[in-house]
């Protein structure tokens, strides 16, 4: 198929270049995002293939279903950035790649918890500038303590099992409990009873509309006090400003995140060399037990050859019927 790739960064041109070798795709790279003033770059492809921050608004598919474009195939797990029900309206099949390494994002979240509790960022910085001074690193043992784990699907069930390897008692809450999370001896509670008695708590479910800003001013106020708040998942399911009146009055002790709710206008480019306008976000780096990661979760070797073999699978199913096409149902459940 001809497909359009938006978003290129120069290892999505590699791995997808590699997988391709086995699919025979027409692949033309954009390194811009799409959104309404690009859609126009993509009409004559037959597919489009996006990343987290494109944007696919119902203006951005009428533009490019009154082109040629029958198919969007992301290179992502999460499809909030899809207006799902436009889509269907204007015959454009969507398809994700569903499971591409829970393991890299689930370990990522581990990697945010050990840094925020024994300062890995702090020690770093101080040990190069010769100072060995250990007050202000003070951790605490994972051991015995209660991680709550919102979202038991693929990697959050990744993310029990390694926490439970720790040593730490798990809660969970989920829709749909998880046999294999439940059988690690983790307790299913709602919600507030997950806030209120977990050490360290972490998000690992879809941003939906039911689920936007899950963790506002009432949860942070029902969290336990000083804990730890981990969001690999998407920036929309915590309200930033309510979490930044948290760690200021202590209610949130640490906070990890690897996702933002504004981050398309900052995750994925290097501005080091440019002013930050995101006041709110300028915030968040200013405290010292805030840790914060450019949606990098995904980025390991395995998963960006899973994410391009799956993308590239997917763009081959819609086109000859044949192999697994993961097609995004409206309900994310019937998928
Ligand atoms: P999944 O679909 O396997 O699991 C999500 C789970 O959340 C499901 O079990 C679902 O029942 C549950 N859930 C839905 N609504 C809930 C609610 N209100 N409360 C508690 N649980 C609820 O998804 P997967 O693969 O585990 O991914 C989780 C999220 O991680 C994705 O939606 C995506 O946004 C994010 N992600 C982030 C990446 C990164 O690079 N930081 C990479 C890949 C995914």
């Amino acid at each position: 198929m001809k497909i359009a790739v938006f978003s290129t960064k120069p290892y999505d041109r590699e791995a997808l270049d590699e997988a391709n070798r086995r699919h025979a795709h027409d692949l033309t790279f954009f390194e811009t995002r799409l959104q309404p003033s690009t859609a126009e770059l993509a009409r004559d492809f037959e597919a489009i293939c996006p990343f987290v921050n494109d944007e696919l608004s119902a203006p951005v598919l009428h533009t490019l279903a009154g082109g040629r474009v029958r198919l969007l195939t992301l290179r992502s797990a999460g499809f909030n950035h899809v207006d799902l029900e436009a889509a269907g309206e204007l015959g454009v099949a969507v398809a994700r790649v569903p499971a591409y390494s829970p393991h890299a994002v689930a370990e990522h979240a581990v990697g945010l918890i050990l840094s925020l509790n024994r300062k890995f960022h702090r020690a770093y910085a101080r040990v190069r500038e010769g100072n060995f001074a250990l007050h202000g690193l003070l951790g605490f043992d994972l051991h015995g303590k209660t991680v709550g784990v919102a979202g038991t699907g693929r990697i959050g069930s990744v993310f029990a099992r390694i926490m439970s390897g720790f040593g730490c008692r798990i809660l969970a809450h989920d829709p749909y409990p998880n046999e294999e999370v439940a059988a690690l001896g983790a307790e299913y509670v709602p919600m507030d009873k997950l806030l209120a008695h977990s050490d360290i708590v972490a998000l690992h479910l879809p941003l939906t509309p039911a689920t936007r800003h899950l963790i506002d001013g009432p949860a942070v106020a029902g969290m336990k006090e000083g804990a730890m708040l981990i969001n690999t998942s998407r920036g929309g399911l915590v309200d930033t400003r309510a979490v930044i009146e948290g760690l200021k009055s202590g209610r949130i002790g640490a906070l990890g995140l690897d996702v933002y709710e504004e981050e398309e206008e900052l995750f994925f480019e290097d501005l080091s060399d440019t002013v930050i306008h995101d006041d709110v976000f300028a915030r968040l780096l200013t405290f010292p037990n805030v840790l914060i990661t450019g949606h990098q979760g995904f980025f390991t070797r395995e998963a960006l050859e899973n994410i391009a073999e799956t993308t590239l699978a997917n763009a081959t199913a819609f086109e000859t019927g044949r192999g697994t096409f993961h097609r995004i149902a409206l309900d994310p459940r019937d998928d």
